[in-house]
């Protein structure tokens, strides 16, 4: 395969910009180029997956930039398009979505409600999502088998312009977020001490994923570690006279921000390790929580309202109605509406972020500042040992 020599090439122009320090290799090496992107998930970065499997999210979702509801549980773009954005590729289709779904520079197998372990209850019990990561890894396996079977076979243009190119697996960038929604479960029906003692399992699971995809040949790893769910509004809002000291001074629940804090410590710890047991792998571990938190702490200085409250839905006097949906009280309907301003917003829906969120956030990661190592997403491979 023709392959073959491009990667020697690149073994020696790396070697060439490797003399002087890590810095100077960091700056003067080419972009990592990445033609594709595989993204692992809960709604945080769902494309449409729970979209197409469980039923459509309905307006006004997706009117700050699509104008419809396009499968994304916030008023416009995730972070994750941002991401691909940025490095010149097309936005992620879900693997799911049957309908219009280009895969040619990727694919997205994340979906809403999704866990790293696999839950005991259907979806229709506990809201959580079947395609757990073990299962989203063996629909990647699907799709990566499928996608190389039809690339011999058929030569229809058409349908192989909605392909990836085989040879492009290795050299795509895999991206996680996932992890929220194993610590929500774990606060509805687990003690603190049950699901902390849970937390070890939880990050292995995450580990096996990530060796599983190494060893059929991802190399480039960018791992999102999970946010500061504490300070999500849609967690507050049903408490009525916390406790002193139940909430911060920011208004987020401390407990279940340290427990985050503590599943974020042990997914950096496996990160750490798995760098040394996939020698060729580019594993970059993302402080998404010290960015949301960051964010959170000076919302006024960096624009935006008051991060306990909510665009979109009703909330008031003890009336919850979620963005989307409708309620018949005393013969009036209730619409949980968007806000006018949705750019104003931290949190969407109370529970996922707005498009502005996600777009500063998306500016603060991809210059590595809350990497670790902190490498510019651009460089987030290790090309000199492709
Ligand atoms: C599901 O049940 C099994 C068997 O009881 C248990 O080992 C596992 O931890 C449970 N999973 C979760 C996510 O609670
Ligand atoms: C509905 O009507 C009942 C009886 O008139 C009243 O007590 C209650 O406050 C009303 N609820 C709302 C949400 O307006
Ligand atoms: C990364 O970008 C953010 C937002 O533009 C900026 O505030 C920060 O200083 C940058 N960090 C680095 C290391 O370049």
């Amino acid at each position: 395969m023709g392959c073959a020599k491009v990667v020697f090439f690149t073994v020696v122009l790396s070697l060439a910009w490797a003399r002087g320090a890590e810095e100077t290799w960091i700056r003067a090496a080419p972009p990592c180029d990445f033609p594709a992107m595989y993204n692992f998930g809960d709604s945080n970065s769902d494309t449409g997956g729970a979209s197409a499997t469980f039923g459509p999210i309905p307006p006004p979702y997706g009117e700050s930039f699509f104008r419809r509801p396009a499968g994304r549980a916030s008023d416009g773009r995730l972070i994750i398009d941002f991401i691909a954005e940025h490095l010149g590729l097309p936005h992620l289709s879900s693997y799911p979505d049957s309908i219009g779904a280009n895969y040619r520079h990727g694919a997205n197998f994340a979906s809403g409600g999704s866990t790293i372990r696999r839950q005991n209850e259907s979806i229709f019990e506990n809201g959580l999502s079947p395609f757990s990561l073990d299962i989203q890894i063996a629909h990647f396996d699907q799709f990566k088998e499928r996608t190389s079977e039809l690339y011999c076979q058929d030569k229809d243009p058409y349908e192989m312009n909605k392909l990836p190119r085989p040879r492009e697996f290795s050299r795509a960038l895999y991206t996680f977020d996932i992890g929220q929604n194993d610590l929500a479960a774990g606060f509805g029906k687990l003690s603190a001490v049950q699901l902390k003692a849970a937390i070890p399992d939880i990050v292995n699971q995450f580990a096996m994923a990530v060796t599983h995809l190494y060893q059929r040949g991802a190399r480039a790893f960018w791992i999102h570690n999970t946010g500061p769910i504490g300070c999500l509004p849609g967690a507050t809002f049903y408490i009525q006279n916390p406790k002193p000291g139940f909430l911060d001074k920011y208004g987020c629940i401390k407990a279940q921000n340290n427990m985050a804090i503590e599943f974020n410590r042990q997914l950096k710890t496996q990160v750490t390790k798995l760098r040394r047991e996939l020698p060729r792998a580019a594993l970059i571990y993302v402080d998404i929580y010290s960015a949301k938190y960051h964010l959170i702490r000076k919302a006024e200085y960096y624009g935006f309202m008051d991060p306990s409250k909510i665009c979109c839905g009703h909330h008031e006097k003890n009336i919850n109605v979620w963005c989307g949906q409708r309620l018949i009280i005393n013969n009036t309907e209730i619409f949980g509406g968007s806000c006018s301003s949705p750019s104003t917003y931290i949190s969407w829906d109370g529970v996922h972020y707005s498009q502005a969120a996600n777009h500063w956030i998306v500016n603060n990661i991809l210059n590595g500042s809350f990497s670790d190592p902190p490498k510019v997403i651009d460089h987030a491979c290790l090309k000199h040992k492709m």
